[in-house]
């Protein structure tokens, strides 16, 4: 893996503004992304990881915290800087369908995003959608079709060539085979993985699964209530997990032997996901952890490294 750091992210905050008061939807979280690496980010379902996203790509503006692109504060507040950044950073959406304008040819989905950038003239622009249909396995004569007479898995490549359209270096892929029968989901996954190799893209991708991350990630960070609370490569998380929640995410994957999965220890989630609007004070997983103790409700567990590239954030560890 190149080391080249493509992200630097630092103390970086996503707050909403509801009726009820704050909600802390990404609190405090720091990590680097590496050119050509995919960044696996898994946590139950509101923890925070669209929320992540969509700061990264510069979609919302960041309440506290930095992050650096290519060395470069993305502000995208300023003029004209969400647009320069769109032509870097592009994103694949969970459900193809509902990303897709029904009314549009595939054809001009894919080359709606060269006409905004000015890229090429016309012919050529048709000669890359060709091309783009080719790269995700589907072929030209699709681009005069609509997206309602294509499977799932076929939007999903629809998806994936219209993002790929602008010659992106960086996607955020935001559960992108979550909807997808699970026949599908590993064509795409290998399909993600072929075009990173060949287009050296770099991945945010983001899953509710460790199953899923678990072989196309380099590196994963669990995330829990907009907190990251344990960061490593792939084979270390699962050969040496150290947090009680992720221990708890992997208990929940399934294992396909059955005599494996009776004897596997599991460790059962109780208790409620604290609501991201009244956060308690001390980790945010002492609500629904096994092993907190006093220090866990009143003190705050920084995320610190515990081996190299192993970071966890737990009083225990
Ligand atoms: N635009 C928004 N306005 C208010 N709250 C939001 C908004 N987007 C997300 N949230 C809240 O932020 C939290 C994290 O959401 P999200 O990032 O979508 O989580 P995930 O992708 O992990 O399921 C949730 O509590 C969600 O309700
Ligand atoms: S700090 Fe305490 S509550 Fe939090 S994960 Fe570690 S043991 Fe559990
Ligand atoms: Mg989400």
């Amino acid at each position: 893996m190149n080391a080249e750091k493509l992200l630097e992210v630092s103390a970086l905050c996503k707050y909403f503004h509801v009726s009820g008061g704050t909600l802390k939807a990404v609190d405090d979280v720091s990590f680097d992304i590496f050119r050509g690496e995919t960044f696996g980010l898994v946590g139950e379902s509101g923890c925070g990881k669209s929320t992540l996203g969509r700061v990264l790509m510069g979609i919302y503006g960041a309440t506290k915290g930095k992050i650096l692109y290519g060395g470069a504060e993305l502000n995208p507040n300023r003029p004209g800087a969400r647009f320069r950044y769109a032509k870097k950073a592009q994103i694949i959406f969970q459900d193809p369908y509902a990303s897709l304008d029904p009314r549009m040819t595939v054809g001009s989905i894919i080359a709606e995003g060269m006409i905004i950038h000015g890229m090429y003239d016309a012919r050529r622009r048709t000669e890359r959608v060709t091309e783009l249909l080719e790269m995700v396995g589907l072929n030209r004569e699709h681009a005069n079709r609509f997206p309602h007479e294509f499977s799932g898995g076929q939007r999903q490549r629809i998806g994936i060539a219209r993002a790929l359209a602008i010659e992106p270096e960086f996607i955020v892929c935001d559960e992108p085979i979550s909807a997808l029968d699970v026949s599908i989901q590993s064509q795409i996954i290998n399909l993600l993985h072929d075009l990173q190799e060949r287009l050296n893209l770099t991945y945010l991708f983001i899953a509710h699964d460790l199953n899923v991350v678990k072989y196309i990630s380099s590196r994963i960070g669990v995330m829990y209530l907009g907190h990251l609370v344990e960061l490593a490569s792939s084979e270390e998380l699962y050969a040496r997990t150290l947090h009680p929640y992720s221990n708890a995410l992997l208990s929940a994957v399934p294992i396909p032997d059955p005599r494996a999965e009776r004897e596997k220890r599991r460790t059962i989630l109780t208790g409620d996901v604290p609501s991201p609007i009244h956060t308690p004070p001390g980790c945010p997983f002492a609500s629904r952890c096994p092993s907190a103790c006093g220090r866990c409700h009143a003190e705050k567990p920084d995320l610190r490294e515990v081996t190299p590239g192993h970071l966890v954030a737990c009083h225990l560890t």
